[in-house]
């Protein structure tokens, strides 16, 4: 049994993994580049608060307590909420022991279970694509092997663990934005596939346990909440470092949905398509067809003219989606004015804002998202806004990314 490092040596340790460890926990779609994140942490003074509202997989508020600040971030999503938690935890070296022990119980108890269809399995719609049989039962007994552990920190590390081994053992092929299923192989139980899987679960569970040994020098806390109207316990913070959801239709719903079964975040499909309307951006199942009686609000945005411009032409791209996309650009507007107005709320005066952002083009049309981002940042009460390209996205000449950057006077 390997025994966690001494304090001391905890820190020397982090500071030469300061590339992956926790970051490295769950690889979720898009996750903007950890340096980046940290170059802008870098910058603050100590003893900086440094908010994100839309958290994702965390990579701010981890980012700023590794580097000894305070972070904060919301998220709309449950899962990612509960997951952030578990990321930003220190455990204690009782935690670790416990958690070391657990995946040796649990792994020879899953083997004893062999092929049991009794156990519990996710309600997910048409499961058997996603996993083999081998696979799915590697799922169900670690799955049970976990829900013996009390909850607690232990059992987070363990969940954790089961979500980083989810998409790899499945037949699940993500491809840029979209996801797509390898043909499923054998339908029929197969020992030595089984053994791997759980040997994969094995090995994912130790590296966690290993880099959750390593403390953070900050603190970290993620509230589940929703961005347009911030929770008031958010405070001041002295800066806001985020990439919030891009206008280009990506449902991280539908992206995170087999976690989200797995860890009971979700039960029925009708709750993931209510939680992707609150989220930005999102369209997914019934949030597709509430887009289509959407209207913007009488007080709209300060961006209307522009926008207004722009959506008419994508509204007459000569498609049965045109409407519909206009009105997903300017749905996506008008909550990114409301999170605006609330974050205006939150920044300290002389704190700073920087928001990642892609542009993106509908029908050929470009939508600008950085210039109205800084328009709408200036009537929320920011100043000096500049816009800076930081890198081409893809093939596609018109897709940049920007840092948008502001000061609150
Ligand atoms: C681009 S991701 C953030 C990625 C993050 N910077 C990272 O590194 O993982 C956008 C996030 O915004 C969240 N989100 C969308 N709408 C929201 C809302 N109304 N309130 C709070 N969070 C929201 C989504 O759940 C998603 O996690």
């Amino acid at each position: 049994m390997t025994l966690a490092p001494s304090r001391q040596n905890k820190h020397l340790t982090f500071r030469a993994n300061m590339g992956v460890g926790r970051h490295g926990w769950l690889r979720l779609t898009p996750a903007y580049s950890v340096g980046l994140v940290r170059d802008r942490v870098q910058a603050l003074p100590p003893g900086s608060t440094i908010l994100d509202p839309f958290s994702g997989t965390g990579t701010t508020p981890l980012a700023a307590a590794e580097l000894g600040q305070t972070g904060i971030a919301v998220d709309v999503n449950p899962f990612l909420q509960w997951l952030g938690t578990a990321k930003f935890a220190n455990y204690s070296d009782a935690n670790l022991l416990a958690a070391r022990a657990a995946v040796q119980r649990i792994v020879v108890d899953a083997k004893r279970l062999g092929n049991n269809h009794d156990l519990w399995t996710p309600n997910l719609f048409k499961i058997e694509k996603w996993w083999s049989e081998s696979n799915l039962a590697v799922l169900r007994n670690v799955r049970a092997g976990i829900d013996a552990e009390p909850l607690g920190p232990t059992r987070d590390l363990l969940e954790v663990a089961l979500c980083r081994v989810l998409i790899a053992l499945s037949n699940a092929a993500f491809n840029h934005q979209s996801m797509s299923f390898k043909e499923g192989d054998a339908s029929a139980f197969d020992d030595l596939q089984f053994a791997r899987g759980l040997q994969t679960y094995e090995d994912a569970a130790h590296s966690i346990i290993e880099s959750a040994a390593l403390d953070l020098e900050g603190s970290a806390r993620v509230l589940l909440g929703d961005s347009r109207a911030l929770p008031e316990d958010i405070g001041l913070v002295d800066a806001v470092v985020t990439s919030p959801p891009y206008v280009n239709r990506m449902s991280y719903i539908r992206e995170l949905r087999p976690y989200m079964y797995w860890t009971r975040h979700l039960d029925v499909a009708t709750d993931a398509s209510e939680l992707d309307w609150r989220a930005i951006g999102g369209t997914w199942g019934t949030a597709t067809s509430k887009l289509n009686s959407w209207r913007p609000s009488e007080t709209g945005t300060p961006v209307d003219a522009e926008m207004d411009d722009v959506r008419r032409l994508i509204a007459a791209n000569g498609s049965k989606s045109g409407p519909l996309l206009a009105n997903y650009v300017g749905k996506y507007f008008h909550d990114m004015w409301d999170h605006f107005r609330s974050v205006s709320g939150h920044v300290r005066s002389g704190g700073t804002v920087s928001y990642i952002i892609g542009n993106s083009t509908f029908s050929g049309h470009i939508v600008p998202a950085e210039v109205w981002y800084g328009s709408m940042l200036e009537a929320a009460g920011f100043e000096q806004v500049k816009i800076e390209q930081i890198r081409k996205r893809n093939s596609n000449k018109a897709l940049y990314e920007y840092d948008v950057t502001a000061i609150k006077p």
